[in-house]
């Protein structure tokens, strides 16, 4: 099965975590891609059989820099080929944000679902204030996440 991994990510840390996923995801026998500057042409030349996104937030809740061109394309086209697909959301954020606390992942999960993308685990939220180990504590997410997608 092929994974398609987008990550958004403004000091790196969404990256790093991004990484991490790749790693167990192929370790557990998936091909699973990352590139963190793809674009819309790239995702479907890969032509995923399942989404994982992983993204940080900024400003007021908005989605990083680098994500945003990919964001707009997927809104902008919403491909059919991906209607049906698992996937899931991995949002790091600050609580300290209140209301906008992990808005990026929340924007994800809301464009998945435009796209009909089936949403297999509820969005992991990693919360800056709470710990400074993102990837461990992604670990047993991701572990169902695996699980998920073997079905
Ligand atoms: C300028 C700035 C704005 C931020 N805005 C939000 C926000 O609105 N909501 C939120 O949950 N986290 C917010 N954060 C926290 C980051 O999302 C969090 O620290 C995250 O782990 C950073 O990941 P990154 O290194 O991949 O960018 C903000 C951080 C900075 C520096």
């Amino acid at each position: 099965m092929k994974v398609a991994i987008l990550s958004g990510s403004v000091y790196g840390t969404a990256e790093e975590v991004a990484r991490h996923a790749q790693e167990i995801l192929k370790d557990a026998g998936f091909n699973a891609w990352h590139n963190p500057r793809a674009t819309l042409a790239d995702v479907q030349a890969f032509a995923p059989d399942a989404f994982l996104a992983v993204t940080s937030t900024t400003g007021m809740g908005e989605l990083p820099d680098n994500l945003m061109p990919l964001y707009l394309a997927i809104r902008d086209q919403l491909p059919a080929a991906w209607r049906g697909l698992p996937g899931a959301v991995i949002g790091l954020g600050d609580a300290s944000y209140g209301d906008t606390f992990c808005g990026g992942g929340e924007q994800m999960c809301e464009l998945f679902a435009e796209l009909g993308i089936r949403e297999v685990l509820p969005m992991l939220r990693l919360d800056a204030s709470e710990s400074v180990t993102p990837e461990a504590d992604a670990e047993p997410w991701l572990g169902e996440l695996v699980a998920a997608l073997r079905g």
